[in-house]
């Protein structure tokens, strides 16, 4: 596949090359744990053992480099084992991380709880301002970690003026696209060292697989990383790196659908006299918009807002939404929408990136609009 291809092409085809033994059009289940050599050492397709490498895997990781314009693409077991191997990367005792003020509480817990105990500590930022990044980096900082849009406040960071912020720095620059994906955002063009994924989310796309990614924009950060990944071991399965490559086929529609669907949800909690703040980057009074307009294609999918009335005011709008269904994750094909504060995001409460407790988390699906417009009436009562 050539990287001159348009988005949705490569979407379809990279990786995807017709199987060798029989012609089929979609990479086999490869679920095999090891591969028959002809004599030691012989190995026929270079395969020797599935944590190591598996075909369907590396139909995936090809597939996931191109679309998001890497050399190297890896697939992990869920999208904080991918976080982890990074950072046991990137890291070592007494570097320096900095992180967002809003950000996904189980990235947060990775570097509060686990990362921290080896040493390495972490200052907490605003990185929708990059002048507050560099205040943040000292002498041994090492990786800036960003997300944006941000889970679950709608953030949003211009990716190229932090990657300069880490360049001056001598930092990698990572950017947690998993809200954006690929097709609205491109971080590595921006800058960005090292994209990461929760390919549970808009990659899979159907709430039926858990999965993480990391794509490095250069291939010796990406050989690093491979080494890694296989010494630590958290690698996605066949079938699950099967369930996500058929789902970023679909990418492109379904986020033009997400992203449709989420800004006429947007303007409906807008003029709602029981709504008292919408996060939502399409809005032109978002902070965020202009920067956001600059470097995505659209604006997602994802949509936040506060209720009138405080905490358990959003708890009863949750409790009422009958096809927004009520459960954590995001990104699937079905509309779910969260109280933040006490689901995702409890592991945060107590620290700088604790929520508003008023808050509620939507995943805008690709049902009718209209459906979705008159369940959000009717939960807001
Ligand atoms: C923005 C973001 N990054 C990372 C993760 C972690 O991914 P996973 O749940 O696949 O481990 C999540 C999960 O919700 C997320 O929302």
């Amino acid at each position: 596949m050539s990287d001159q291809h348009s988005f949705e092409t490569l979407a379809i085809h990279s990786g995807n090359t017709a199987d060798p033994l029989t012609g089929a059009v979609v990479p086999p289940i490869y679920q095999v744990s090891t591969y028959k050599q002809d004599g030691v050492g012989g190995l026929r397709g270079g395969y020797e053992y599935s944590r190591s490498a598996n075909p369907t895997r590396t139909a995936l990781e090809e597939n996931l480099a191109a679309i998001e314009g890497g050399r190297r693409g890896l697939a992990f077991a869920s999208g904080l084992a991918a976080e982890d191997c990074l950072l046991r990367t990137l890291l070592y005792p007494g570097a320096h991380v900095v992180i967002p003020n809003d950000a996904y509480g189980g990235t947060f817990r990775l570097f509060a709880k686990v990362v921290k105990r080896w040493g390495v500590d972490f200052s907490v930022a605003d990185t929708s301002d990059p002048a507050a990044v560099r205040a943040a980096v000292n002498d041994r900082t090492k990786v800036i970690w960003v997300e944006t849009p941000s889970n679950p406040l709608l953030g949003i960071t211009d990716i190229a003026a932090v990657a300069d912020v880490a360049r001056t720095a001598g930092a990698r620059l990572v950017v947690d696209n998993t809200f954006a994906s690929p097709y609205l955002q491109q971080p590595i063009a921006l800058g960005a060292d090292v994209v990461v994924h929760s390919l549970t989310k808009y990659m899979g796309g159907h709430s039926d697989v858990v999965g993480g990614a990391l794509i490095a924009a250069d291939a010796e950060l990406g050989e690093e990383l491979a080494y890694h990944q296989n010494a630590m071991g958290a690698v996605a399965g066949p079938f699950d790196s099967w369930l996500v490559l058929r789902g970023i086929k679909t990418l492109p529609v379904r986020m033009d659908r997400h992203s449709e669907n989420a800004a006429k949800v947007a303007e409906l909690l807008l003029r709602h006299p029981k709504v008292t703040q919408v996060l939502y980057p399409g809005l032109p009074e978002h902070p965020g918009h202009e920067i956001a307009a600059k470097q995505m294609r659209a604006f997602g999918g994802m949509v936040s807002f506060r209720v009138e009335g405080g905490e358990e005011a959003a708890v009863e709008v949750c409790n009422r939404a009958k096809l927004f269904t009520l459960g954590e994750s995001l990104g699937g094909v079905e509309s779910l929408l969260e109280h933040p504060g006490r689901m995702t995001h409890a592991s945060v409460a107590g620290s700088a990136l604790e929520v508003p407790a008023d808050l509620v988390r939507l995943s805008v699906g690709i049902e009718s609009a209209d459906d979705l417009l008159a369940d959000l009436t009717q939960a807001l009562g």
